[in-house]
C-alpha cells in the first residue's frame, strides 16, 4: 500500500468501514445516514439513482429495496455491474437517456429518485457551485416527471448562492422538504442534502412549467444572471449561463 492510501484510510473511518463492507464509495455511509434519519426507501421500492458511478448508493439501494424493488443507475462515466440493479451510461439531461430509463420500467413510476450527483469539479467554487446548482436543479425536474404521487427525493447540493431558489422550488412540489448533512460529508465540505418527501400531484399554486425556469428567474432577481445591458466583457458563463464578472471572480 502507498504511503498516501495508508494515511488517508487512516484519517477516513468512512473510508475505511466502505473497504471494509465492499462499498465502493464512502459515499455509502451518506445515503445510510439519511436513510437512518428519514427513512426514505422501502422494501420493493423503485429507485432511479442519479450521478451512480462508482456504484456506492446503488449498492445501498440495492440492500434496502432487499432485491423486490428495481434499482436504475445512470451516470456519465462507465459503472461496473452491480447484481440486483441495472446501470445505464449515460447523461441524465438527454431525452434518449430519459427514453432508456421508461423503457426499462416500462413506463412504471419510481418510488424514490437519488442525487448525488456532481459535476467535474474546477477547483473554482463559485464556477462548481453553480454548475452544481443547474445539475441539481434538472434532477429535480427528472424526479417530478418520474416519481409516483407521495414519491421521495434527495438530491446533493453545495451550499452558495442560488440555492434558496431550488429549495422553494422543491417545497412547490414536494410536501416536506428538509435539509440535512450527513456526518459521512467531509466536515471542511460545504455539501448537505435536500429531502423532499411526499411527491405532490401537482406543482403549488404559481409555479413555473419547470424548476429550471423558476430557479433562473430566482437568479435574475438576485441579480447573478443577467440577460442583457450588460457588456459582454463583464460577464462569463457558466453553470447557469450568464454570470456577472466581479464578486464572482
Ligand atoms: C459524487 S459522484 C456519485 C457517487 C455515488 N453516489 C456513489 O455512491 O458511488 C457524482 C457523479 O455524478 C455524475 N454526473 C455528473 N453529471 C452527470 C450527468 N449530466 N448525467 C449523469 N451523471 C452525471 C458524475 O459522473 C459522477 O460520477
Amino acid at each position: 500500500m502507498s504511503k498516501r492510501w495508508y494515511q488517508e484510510n487512516k484519517r477516513d473511518p468512512w473510508r475505511r468501514q466502505a473497504k471494509s463492507k465492499g462499498y465502493r464509495a464512502r459515499s455509502a455511509y451518506k445515503l445510510l445516514q439519511i436513510q437512518e434519519k428519514f427513512r426514505i426507501i422501502k422494501k420493493g421500492n423503485n429507485i432511479l439513482d442519479i450521478g451512480c458511478h462508482p456504484g456506492g448508493w446503488t449498492q445501498v439501494s440495492v440492500e434496502l429495496v432487499e432485491d423486490t424493488g428495481k434499482v436504475i443507475g445512470v451516470d456519465l462515466l462507465m459503472t461496473s455491474s452491480i447484481d440486483g440493479a441495472e446501470i445505464i451510461m449515460g447523461d441524465i439531461t438527454e431525452s434518449s437517456t430519459i427514453e432508456r430509463i421508461s423503457e426499462i420500467m416500462e413506463n412504471n413510476e419510481f418510488d424514490v429518485v437519488i442525487s448525488d450527483i456532481s459535476p467535474r469539479l474546477t477547483g473554482r467554487y463559485d464556477t462548481d457551485q453553480a454548475i452544481s446548482l443547474e445539475l441539481s436543479t434538472m434532477s429535480l425536474d427528472t424526479a417530478f416527471n418520474q416519481l409516483k404521487v407521495g414519491g421521495n427525493f434527495i438530491t446533493k447540493i453545495f451550499q452558495g448562492r442560488g440555492v434558496e431558489g431550488l429549495v422553494e422550488s422543491a417545497k412547490r412540489r414536494f410536501k416536506n422538504v428538509n435539509r440535512y448533512t450527513p456526518t459521512a460529508s467531509r466536515t471542511a465540505s460545504s455539501e448537505t442534502y435536500l429531502i423532499c418527501q411526499n411527491r405532490l400531484l401537482n406543482p403549488r399554486k404559481g409555479s413555473g412549467n419547470s424548476a429550471i425556469e423558476e430557479v433562473k428567474i430566482h437568479l435574475e432577481n438576485i441579480g447573478i444572471i443577467t440577460e442583457n445591458g450588460m457588456n459582454a466583457e463583464d460577464e462569463t458563463v457558466v453553470g447557469f449561463r450568464k454570470y456577472k464578472k466581479g464578486k464572482n471572480g
